[in-house]
């Protein structure tokens, strides 16, 4: 795993968004893996930026994300759908019918998990996954204790995540308790993993997560597997790891 150290946050998300951008500048038809959370957001609006000023070209990418909440609309603010477009996808030059996420207004869990996994290896995979870290070391929504074996799945979110959630909804009963997700197997499966983490409250779970040990306990340990890894974070997020 190559290991990225930024002085703030800003500087996490230039550094994190270099990395994106070579991957579109390498192969414009590249597949990106996308991901939501708070971490990402420096990272799209520097996107954008590189993109109105005509350094990035986003008309031949196409993009999978990680998850979203089974029971919300695409119109929802709280949905992912919502999040990729108000961050990334209605700034930059990108056709629509190229972004992809999962339904979550299908109700049938298994005929929407059977069709996002299908869409992705028709897509030919991702070239490069981007994640953020949950402070239980969920990656998407694949939380504690979930098998590494699962492809697309539906998942009972934890109490834990609820809560971290709940600040986006009016109050923790809002929110959802069920979300699509790609599994371990379906990230594993990505050429290539770019994680970001920001900030003290982060710095635990990196700790263990990238030099513990790999456990299905820590869903982002399975990471240390992988042979493309590159974690970028901020000097506070890395404030737990010994030299
Ligand atoms: P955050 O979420 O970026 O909002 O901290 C990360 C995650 O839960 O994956």
């Amino acid at each position: 795993m190559r290991i990225y150290k930024a002085k703030d946050y800003a500087d996490m998300s230039r550094k994190a968004a270099n990395i994106v951008s070579a991957q579109v500048i390498m192969k414009p038809n590249c597949v990106l893996g996308l991901a939501t959370g708070s971490t990402p957001i420096g990272l799209y609006k520097q996107l954008v930026e590189w993109f109105r000023k005509g350094d990035l070209d986003f008309s031949e990418v196409m993009t999978v994300n990680l998850d979203e909440y089974k029971g919300l609309s695409r119109e929802n603010e709280q949905s992912y759908y919502y999040f990729m477009h108000q961050n990334l996808f209605d700034h930059v030059n990108i056709p629509v019918e190229n972004t992809h996420l999962p339904n979550g207004m299908e109700p049938d869990s298994e005929k929407e998990c059977r069709r996002y996994t299908e869409l992705i290896q028709s897509l030919g995979g991702v070239d490069l996954q981007l994640l953020g870290i949950g402070h239980n070391g969920h990656i998407g929504f694949n939380e504690p204790g979930e098998s590494f074996d699962k492809q697309v799945h539906c998942v009972n979110l934890t109490e834990s995540t609820i809560e971290a959630n709940k600040r986006f909804f009016a109050s923790a009963e809002d929110v959802p308790k069920q979300a699509y997700t790609m599994g371990i197997k379906t990230i594993m499966q990505a050429k290539k993993i770019l994680i970001v983490a920001s900030g003290e409250d982060k710095a635990e779970i990196v700790q263990k997560a990238f030099f513990g040990p790999i456990t299905p306990q820590v869903p982002a340990s399975v990471l240390q597997l992988h042979n493309d890894v590159t974690l970028v974070a901020d000097e506070a997020a890395l404030s737990k790891l010994s030299e």
